[in-house]
């Protein structure tokens, strides 16, 4: 790859983002719309919500605010450079980081380069009896140049209905009020009223149809917002932390070309699927295809669970300990499934029995990067001493989808018959465990552990 020179149109690409923004050309994206995960935050960190996640942005983040703001500040970098000089950057991201995220943006992009500080006002459940409820998100949004009029801004595509009360108003007096002063011959808008910087949308709930088993999932309406705004048919719009597809969905919608990046495998297949939907069919690249990706740094280590559950068709377990260890579930059999990044050796096949055996099941799967003599016997002597069947999967079989469709089919008869809306539904995770609650049990289990 020949370093700033990538860049296409409809592609998605799966791997961190600093990577691939560093081949990017400069100054060829026209809007940048990014929400990032951040740490002990239920709508950002926490995609799945499972333990080992959480365990594993504890690590991530364990230097504090200084190490994400660095984090995001190389990411901040990059999204500047690849940025047209009329284009736009809106950051999402919610009161635990906002205003750290605004003090470093604003040395990258400049003082003079913000524009507003959208709040995305929601309703929902759930308040702490000790404080206000917190009911709001945070976009940050910002321009290359400073300079009036170069920036794309249309408002008349999102421009909202008057308020009964005004349009009452106006009816009767073509004026408008402002302090002292009184706007004679006002006339509203037919198109409707310029929108303020406070936006009320609801997010998605848990229930509804379109969500896609993605907790982080934005409602496309505020989307469509960001992007009618602040971009014209034709742009390229480029999401880095795409998720399940949001900003690509709306952006294809709107007749914008669009380029989306995750570091999940899973995240990138959720948003194919989602594209197809819409009768595209996206490029893919970064995806892992070789064994040597599937150990790789970069493939932590939920990311490999997620990923091999999802090459399964199975649903994930959310939560291990209720879960007596197992990682996951065949959706049609219920047979548990254990996921092991390394070669399975003797002892965990041991500790397979031992969970299967809590959870009442005679047959399980394990998946591994291989699996060792003595944990061939073991299966072999657990088959014969206790009738119970435990089948090795190898993950390098997973990467093939031909022999995937053969696993998938021989576990699960039937399943191939599922369209991708039962196999997403069946993969939302039953049990939204509060991430604070998670985090809390983490935290004292490693007190424990070092006192
Ligand atoms: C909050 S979610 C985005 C949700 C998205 N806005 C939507 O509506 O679906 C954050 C995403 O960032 C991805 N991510 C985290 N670290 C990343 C990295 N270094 N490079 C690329 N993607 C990353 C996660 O996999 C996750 O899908």
């Amino acid at each position: 790859m020949t370093p700033a020179h990538v860049l296409k149109p409809g592609m998605l690409y799966r791997g961190d983002n600093v990577k691939i923004l560093k081949q990017m050309p400069a100054e060829s994206v026209d809007l940048v719309y990014l929400d990032p995960p951040f740490f002990s935050n239920r709508n950002y960190e926490v995609i799945w919500g499972d333990e080992a996640e959480v365990r594993s942005f504890l690590d991530r983040w364990s230097g504090g605010i200084e190490v994400y703001i660095d984090w995001m500040r190389d990411r901040i970098l990059e999204l500047h450079r690849v940025l047209a000089p009329t284009g736009s950057l809106y950051l999402h991201c919610d009161w635990h980081a906002s205003h750290y995220l605004k003090t470093m943006i604003d040395e990258v992009f400049g003082y003079r380069n913000f524009q507003n500080e959208i709040v995305w006002y929601y309703r929902g459940g759930g308040v702490s009896k000790f404080r206000w409820g917190r009911r709001h998100d945070v976009l940050l949004y910002y321009t290359k140049s400073h300079k009036k009029g170069e920036w794309t801004f249309n408002v008349d595509p999102v421009r909202m209905e008057y308020s009964p009360e005004s349009q009452e108003r106006l009816k009767y007096k073509a004026r408008s009020f402002r302090g002292d002063k009184v706007y004679e011959g006002y006339r509203p808008n037919p198109l409707g009223k310029h929108p303020d910087d406070v936006w009320s949308i609801q997010p998605l709930m848990p229930s509804n149809r379109k969500r896609l088993g993605y907790p982080t999932q934005k409602p496309e309406d505020l989307l469509k917002n960001v992007i009618l705004a602040s971009s014209n048919p034709g742009d390229l719009i480029l999401d880095p932390f795409c998720g399940c597809g949001t900003t690509l969905s709306v952006a294809q919608q709107t007749q914008r070309d669009w380029v989306g990046i995750d570091i999940s495998p899973r995240a990138i297949d959720v948003c194919e699927d989602r594209l197809k939907a819409l009768g595209i069919r996206p490029e893919i690249t970064g995806m892992p295809t070789t064994v040597e990706d599937l150990s790789s740094s970069e493939m932590g280590w939920h990311e490999f669970q997620n990923w091999v559950c999802h090459q399964l068709h199975a649903t994930v377990s959310v939560k291990k300990s209720d879960d007596y260890g197992v990682d996951g579930r065949m959706i049609l059999t219920h047979d548990p499934i254990q996921v092991k990044q390394h070669q399975v050796g003797r002892p965990d096949v041991d500790a397979f029995q031992t969970a299967m055996e809590r959870a009442g099941s005679d047959r399980g799967v394990m998946v591994g990067l291989g699996f060792s003599k003595q944990a061939r016997e073991e299966v072999a002597r657990a088959r014969r001493r206790k009738n119970i069947e435990i089948i090795f999967c190898e993950a390098e079989s997973l990467l093939k989808s031909e022999q995937r469709q053969h696993i998938v089919q021989q576990l699960q008869p039937g399943d191939e018959q599922l369209g991708i809306d039962e196999i997403l539904a069946a993969m939302v995770p039953k049990q939204q465990i509060p991430v604070e609650d998670l985090i809390a049990s983490e935290l004292r289990r490693q007190r424990a552990g070092a006192s």
